[in-house]
């Protein structure tokens, strides 16, 4: 198993993650995504959302709001419910998630035995709406994107006329006061959610359950996630106030098992608080049995970090003499890399400089992201451009002067074949393509 500071490092070396506001000290559980990093992360929601929106009749994308009015979370039961119990250490006042703890051992930090009572902690970030700052203002970041859904039920069904059973589907930031952040990107307090709310009669519950789940596990394959992958059921002591069954979709990171995912069947729960709270009719009539009922739900959910983490994990790979990210070519940040052989041959960068022109400009046929180097030997090229998942290398070289023919390179077996100039926009838009 490769170690947590390792992907840590590459991925601040490299351009993928760094810390918030870094220059300030940071911020507790904030990252940034650099410039390799928010291509890969939006990579990933870019496939999801062609996977379970744009490839499907069924499913609905909408974007919704991060700030919605305060009644929202207490229909959902999150004012409520949405809480840790927390305890602070009385000797050097740091405070831990009473539940991770075993106070037996002590405090992590400073070893006293001295821990005051577990309370809850609601984790929604509070704000104000307004230049007035009262009880009448306050709300909340939200803490998952599915409450968007679950508000905009009546008007998808109004706008789109969509028969059960049918989803919406959003992809957005959530935000979460995490008690003991940490693990890097893995529990943090501002993060990225894809989240599915799939609609269905109470007694499809069971069956789309589990092709639901079928999907995640689809989804995962489809990112190369093949091995250190575990589904658990969870129990119902640990499951969200509002599910009958979730099943947690286990990863193993550096640091132990851990949720990548989750599926869980949230039953009328939130439908039925909202309408509820807001006094209007959510229910749903069906044409062909004329009955008025309150659709059920099963949410499948998916971390955008967590997956970026887990593609991160399960793709880096220490080689004798090289780091290799044998990421999927779709999720990779760089596509293409182009170099001259020498980088003090005018001959050879003109006509480096011409292949690179031409595969950028036909960025819309390939949606590819072409990389330029130049610099360092060719050898250090290729292994600058293996540690950040780039799965082809194109050289310039003498015999292109000649013949219009260039190597490329391929980053899992580093072996090396020859095509025309001509051929490089299909060879590579076929092998994306698969
Ligand atoms: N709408 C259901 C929901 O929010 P959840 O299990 O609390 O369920 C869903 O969160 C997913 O969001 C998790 O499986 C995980 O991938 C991601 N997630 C949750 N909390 C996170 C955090 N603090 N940092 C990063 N990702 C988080």
């Amino acid at each position: 198993m490769i170690e947590m500071e390792k992907i840590v490092s590459l991925a601040k070396r490299r351009g993928f993650i760094f810390p918030g506001s870094e220059i300030y000290g940071g911020l507790g559980g904030i990252w940034d995504y650099g410039p390799l990093g928010v291509a890969l992360k939006q990579n990933i929601k870019k496939e999801w959302w062609k996977m379970f929106v744009e490839s499907r009749e069924d499913i609905y994308g909408i974007d919704t709001a991060i700030l919605m009015n305060a009644k929202v979370w207490e229909a959902s039961g999150h004012v409520k419910n949405f809480v840790d119990p927390m305890i602070d250490c009385r000797k050097c006042k740091m405070r831990f998630r009473a539940d991770k703890l075993d106070p037996a051992r002590g405090c992590p930090n400073c070893g006293a035995n001295d821990f005051t009572k577990s309370r809850p902690f609601n984790m929604m970030f509070k704000t104000y709406v307004g230049p007035v700052e009262d009880a009448a203002t306050l709300t909340y970041l939200r803490p998952e994107t599915a409450q968007g859904m679950f508000v905009n039920f009546k008007n998808v069904l109004d706008s789109m006329h969509p028969k059960l059973p049918f989803g919406i589907a959003q992809i957005g930031k959530a935000f979460r006061n995490e008690v003991t952040p940490g693990n890097f990107i893995f529990r943090i307090r501002e993060f990225e959610q894809m989240e599915i709310e799939y609609f269905i009669k109470p007694d499809q519950w069971q069956e789309s359950f589990e092709y639901w789940l079928s999907e995640i596990r689809r989804w995962l394959d489809y990112l190369g996630i093949k091995k250190g992958v575990h589904e658990r059921e969870v129990p119902r002591e640990e499951r969200a106030h509002y599910s009958m069954r979730t099943v947690d979709i286990e990863f193993d990171f550096p640091f132990g098992r851990e949720e990548l995912y989750g599926i869980a069947y949230r039953t009328d729960f939130d439908l039925k608080n909202h309408s509820k709270f807001s006094g209007v009719d959510l229910s749903y009539t069906d044409e062909e049995s004329k009955t008025k009922f309150i659709p059920h739900v099963i949410e499948p959910t998916f971390g955008v970090d967590r997956t970026f983490l887990a593609l991160l994990v399960s793709s880096y790979r220490q080689e004798k003499d090289r780091i290799v990210l044998s990421l999927p070519a779709k999720f990779s940040p760089i596509k293409v890399a182009v170099f001259p052989l020498l980088a003090n041959k005018p001959a050879l960068v003109e006509k480096a400089r011409s292949v690179y022109s031409m595969l950028r400009n036909s960025y819309s046929k390939m949606s590819a992201a072409v990389f330029w180097d130049d610099r360092g030997n060719i050898g250090k090229r290729y292994y600058s451009q293996d540690e950040i998942g780039t799965p082809w290398c194109i050289t310039i070289d003498f015999q292109t002067l000649d013949d219009d023919t260039v190597t490329i390179r391929d980053r899992d077996t580093t072996g090396q074949q020859r095509i025309k100039i001509e051929k490089i926009i299909d060879w590579i838009s076929e092998k994306l393509n698969r």
